[in-house]
C-alpha cells in the first residue's frame, strides 16, 4: 500500500486532490494530510474522508523543521505532493514574508525530510517521489496576445508569490541536480472548482454576486489567465507522480484562455441562468455590479500554458472545456452557501476592507 505524505491538503487544490485519489484508489492507498490551517485550510472540505482508516490530519506548519523530519522517521512515505503554500498574489505584495518561510523555507524542510528517509548507500529507495506543485507564475507574464509558457521559457517572476515559488522550484531542480534525488516539478494555470477560498477571482465574483455586492475588477479587467478545472489538475499531478521520470517538469494548463472581465461576465450570466426565477437574489444581479479599480501593482498582463509535453509524454489531456466547468463550479457554490458564509465571516471580512478599501 503506498503512503501518499499531503501537504496543504485542506486548502482549495490539496482538499480537491485527497478526494479525488480516495475516490480513485479507495483503500489501496494511506494519505496523510500535513496542514498548519491558516486562513485557507478548513477541514470542513474533507468531511466525506474524515473518518477512513486509511486518512490522517496532522496540524503541523512545514517551517516546523522538527515536525516535519519527525514525520518521515515515523511513517514510510512514499509520494511527497507538495501543496502548501501562501497562495494568493495580493496578499504577497502586502506582506512577503510569510511567503518566504512558507513557501520556500517550508519546502527545503520536506525536502530535507525526504532526503534522509529516502537516501539508501548508492541512490534512493525504490519507488519514492516528490511532486512539487508549482505555478505558471514563475515564467513571468507574456506581455503580448501571442506565445505560451513552455517548460523552456527561463524563469522571471515578478510578485513576491510567484518569487518565493520560483525560489521552491530551484531549491526542488537543486535536489535533482545534486543528489538524483526523486523529483517531480508541475506548473500549472490558473485553477478553478469547489472549495476555492473567496480571496481568488471566480469564487469572489460568485459570492459577491450572489450578495448583491460590487465586482471589482482591476485595471479594465484586458489581463489574460489560463483556466484549468480542478479535477484535471488532480489527474494530472496523479499522472506525474506515478510516471514522471526523475527530474522532468510539467506544464499543466486548460487551453482556457480568458481575459478577467470576460470571466466576470460569464459568472454573471450563469447565475442568471441558474438561479431560479423565484430566487430573491436574481433582482440585485446585473452587469451593473461591474466596478473597476485600481490595479494590482506588478499585475501580470498574461499567462498561457503549453501543456504538450505532459500530453506527448504522460498522455494527460483537460478533460473539462470551460463552459462545463463555470457551471459545475457555480453549482457547487450555489449548494454549499453555508461553507461560503462560514468563511467569510471573521477575517474575512477584516481582509476585504483593507484590500478593497470598503468601509
Ligand atoms: P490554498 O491557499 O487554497 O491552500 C493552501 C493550503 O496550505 C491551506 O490549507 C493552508 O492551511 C496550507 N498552509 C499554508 N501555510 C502552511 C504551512 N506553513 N504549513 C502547513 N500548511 C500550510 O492554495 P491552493 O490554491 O490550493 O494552492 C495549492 C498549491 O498549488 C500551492 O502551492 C499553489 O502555489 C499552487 N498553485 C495554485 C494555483 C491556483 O490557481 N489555486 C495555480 C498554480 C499553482
Ligand atoms: P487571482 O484569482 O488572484 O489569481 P492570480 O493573480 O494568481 O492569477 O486573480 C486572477 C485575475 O483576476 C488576475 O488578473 C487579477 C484579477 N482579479 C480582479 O480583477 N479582481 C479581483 O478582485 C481579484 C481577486 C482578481
Amino acid at each position: 500500500m503506498k503512503t501518499y505524505l499531503v501537504t496543504g491538503g485542506a486548502g482549495f487544490i490539496g482538499s480537491n486532490f485527497i478526494l479525488y485519489m480516495m475516490k480513485k484508489y479507495g483503500d489501496s492507498i494511506k494519505i496523510i494530510n500535513v496542514d498548519k490551517l491558516t486562513y485557507a485550510g478548513n477541514l470542513e472540505n474533507l468531511k466525506e474522508v474524515e473518518h477512513r482508516d486509511n486518512y490522517k490530519f496532522m496540524k503541523v506548519d512545514i517551517c516546523d523543521k522538527d515536525k516535519i523530519l519527525s514525520i518521515f522517521n515515523t511513517y514510510d512515505i512514499d509520494i511527497v505532493i507538495h501543496f502548501a503554500a501562501e497562495s494568493h498574489v495580493d496578499r504577497s505584495i502586502k506582506n512577503p514574508e510569510v511567503f518566504v518561510n512558507t513557501n520556500v523555507l517550508g519546502t527545503l524542510n520536506l525536502l530535507t525530510g525526504a532526503k534522509q528517509a529516502w537516501e539508501t548507500e548508492d541512490g534512493f529507495k525504490k519507488g519514492k517521489k516528490f511532486v512539487q506543485v508549482s505555478t505558471d507564475e514563475v515564467y513571468g507574464e507574456l506581455e503580448d496576445d501571442e506565445g505560451f509558457f513552455y517548460e523552456t521559457t527561463p524563469l522571471d517572476p515578478h510578485s513576491p508569490y510567484s518569487a518565493s515559488k520560483t525560489s521552491a522550484d530551484l531549491l526542488v531542480k537543486s535536489y535533482v541536480d545534486t543528489f538524483h534525488f526523486p523529483a517531480n516539478i508541475t506548473r500549472c494555470s490558473n485553477n478553478y472548482g469547489p472549495y476555492q477560498f473567496p480571496e481568488k477571482l471566480i469564487p469572489l465574483m460568485i459570492n459577491n454576486a450572489l450578495n448583491g455586492k460590487k465586482l471589482p475588477v482591476y485595471g479594465r479587467g484586458l489581463n489574460v489567465r489560463d483556466w484549468l478545472y480542478v479535477d484535471d489538475h488532480c489527474k494530472a499531478i496523479d499522472i506525474v507522480a506515478e510516471g514522471g521520470p526523475i527530474g522532468e517538469v510539467y506544464n499543466v494548463g486548460g487551453h482556457n484562455e480568458k481575459k478577467n472581465i470576460e470571466i466576470v461576465n460569464m459568472v454573471i450570466d450563469s447565475l442568471l441562468e441558474m438561479l431560479p426565477e423565484e430566487d430573491p437574489r436574481r433582482k440585485s444581479i446585473s452587469h451593473d455590479l461591474i466596478t473597476y479599480v485600481e490595479d494590482r501593482k506588478g499585475h501580470d498582463f498574461r499567462y498561457a500554458i503549453a501543456p504538450d509535453k505532459i500530453k506527448s509524454d504522460l498522455g494527460w489531456e483537460p478533460e473539462t472545456p470551460f463552459a462545463k466547468g463555470i457551471k459545475l463550479t457555480i453549482a457547487w457554490y450555489l449548494e454549499n452557501m453555508d461553507w461560503m458564509e462560514r468563511i467569510t465571516k471573521g477575517e474575512y471580512q477584516n481582509y476585504y476592507k483593507e484590500m478593497y478599501r470598503e468601509d
